[in-house]
């Protein structure tokens, strides 16, 4: 087989980051090595999400900078994928002219075949239709090498409906994969040198509801959470109309499970919320948090939030500040609201101006930074499990790990010591990682 290259770009969240492992696994197998290198590609693949407009411009924008390597190579085969790939199909064609293919999300697993077709007839090839079963879902994604850490999606799609969301469109319905599949990945996974997954989907709490025999999501972790070599699980995402009381216990019972939970409020204002079709109130989202904290008191909570929904008054806004000084979320993502087609709330009036939307985000990034710094600072002088992953991204002389919690943590330390779980005293606190030194293995930790 001829040697060819792959470039390959992601945008978008967790899942379009393994949809991409998957893509490079497969196309592994055709001969396709991966290149950090666009200008020496045979192929160049760019997964594309649209979550907001600005997510749909940037992967517009990347695309078409790939025109003057086409116009160099007329041999290179350009493939846009993921979610933009999926809602516009046939039209993204007609704004980037050179392009071969695109598929969508349920189309990965006929990439291989349709770069074939264009290899041999030139012609350009769209497939975007959606498929039960969703066959894409079980192509074994193949984490960069080295890696500690590895992403399994357990479920794809989403039922919920959200007024401002484009995802239920682009992803299709809820579908969970069998959970023999899954276990099957995992212990490949561990046996391949990971030590923490990381499970996957637009809304994992509603993992076996549809697909997978009737099992549920607690029992799934549970199940997991005895696969030797795994020392650490995450999941994500929650939704809180669907976090049982037993999924919260799983924060006790399972060992492996790490302390953080990633459980978007979207808006502290129930006016607002209901706009939004989320199907909780404030109140709802308060008491799952105090019962989170109940069950385990070191849990971290992150959230996201969007502002200048169509109709949110200063009251709205002032309600969303007051539920995360009630929360007090260790860390919070925080969008603009951006009017997505197709989706229920383009109906909606009272829009809201650019200026009101930005000058919220400032107001609401400001008093998270203070409530970040806070929980950090909270960590300063205790010894954390320090899950070490690589080399710090901020200085080639420094290491760098997780915390349980998901924070990093920089220290100096040798590259011996990646894929280890060692015991480190938080000496500093920032907004982004926190600092530590490197403790003897006999000093007991704080956290498991
Ligand atoms: N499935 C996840 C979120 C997926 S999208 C969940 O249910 O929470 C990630 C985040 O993007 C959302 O939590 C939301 O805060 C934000 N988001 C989604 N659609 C948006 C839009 N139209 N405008 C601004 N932010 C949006
Ligand atoms: Fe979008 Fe809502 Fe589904 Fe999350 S739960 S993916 S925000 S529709
Ligand atoms: Fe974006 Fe699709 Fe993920 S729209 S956030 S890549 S599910």
């Amino acid at each position: 087989m001829d040697r060819k290259y792959l470039y390959i770009q992601t945008f978008g969240c967790q899942m379009n980051v393994n949809d991409s492992e998957k893509i490079v696994a497969l196309l592994a197998q055709d001969g396709y090595e991966a290149t950090d290198d666009a200008g020496r590609a045979d192929l160049i693949v760019v997964n594309t999400c649209s979550i907001r407009e600005k997510a749909a411009q940037k992967a517009y924008s990347q695309l078409g900078r790939f025109r003057l390597l086409k116009e160099r190579n007329p041999d290179l085969i350009l493939a846009m994928g993921g979610c933009l790939a999926q809602e516009r199909g046939k039209t993204a064609m007609g704004r980037i002219p050179f392009l071969d293919i695109v598929f969508g999300t349920h189309q990965i697993h006929r990439l291989p075949g349709l770069i074939r077709q264009v290899a041999a007839s030139h012609a350009p090839m769209v497939e975007t239709g959606f498929e039960s079963p969703v066959k894409s879902l079980e192509i074994a994604a193949a984490p960069p090498n080295g890696s500690v850490s590895a992403y399994v999606t357990v479920m794809q799609g989403c039922n919920n409906y959200c007024s401002y969301c484009v995802v239920p469109l682009l992803r299709g319905p809820e579908v969970s994969r069998a959970m023999s599949a899954i276990t099957a990945e995992v212990e490949r996974l561990a046996g391949s040198g990971i030590r923490e997954v990381t499970l996957l989907g637009q809304n994992v709490n509603s993992y076996g509801l549809s697909g997978s025999g009737g099992a549920q999501f607690p029992h799934l972790l549970r199940t997991i959470g005895r696969i030797r070599g795994i020392e650490r699980i995450r999941f994500t995402t929650s939704h809180p109309k669907d976090l049982s009381d037993d999924l919260i216990r799983c924060f006790a019972d399972v060992e492996a499970l790490c302390e953080h939970i990633h459980l978007p409020v979207q808006s502290g204002s129930n006016d607002i919320l209901k706009w939004m079709n989320r199907g909780y109130s404030r109140e709802h989202y308060l008491e799952r948090v105090e019962r989170l904290r109940t069950v385990c008191p070191e849990i971290s909570v992150t959230s996201d939030v969007i502002v200048g929904f169509p109709g949110e008054s200063d009251r709205d806004f002032e309600a969303t500040l007051d539920l995360m000084r009630k929360v007090r979320f260790d860390n919070l993502f925080s969008f603009k609201y951006s009017e997505r087609e197709g989706t229920a709330a383009v109906a909606l009036d009272r829009r809201i101006p650019e200026r009101v939307k930005q000058e919220r985000l400032q107001c609401l990034q400001k008093l998270q930074e203070q409530h970040t710094l806070e929980r950090n600072s909270a960590f300063e002088g205790r010894t954390e499990a320090v899950l070490v992953e690589g080399v710090s991204r901020n200085s080639e002389r420094d290491m760098s790990g997780r915390t349980r919690s998901n924070r990093i943590v920089n220290f100096r330390g040798g590259d011996d010591l990646v894929g280890k779980t060692i015991p480190v005293r938080i000496m500093k606190a920032y907004l982004h990682s926190l600092r530590g030194d490197v403790q003897k293995e006999r000093n007991r930790c704080s956290s498991k």
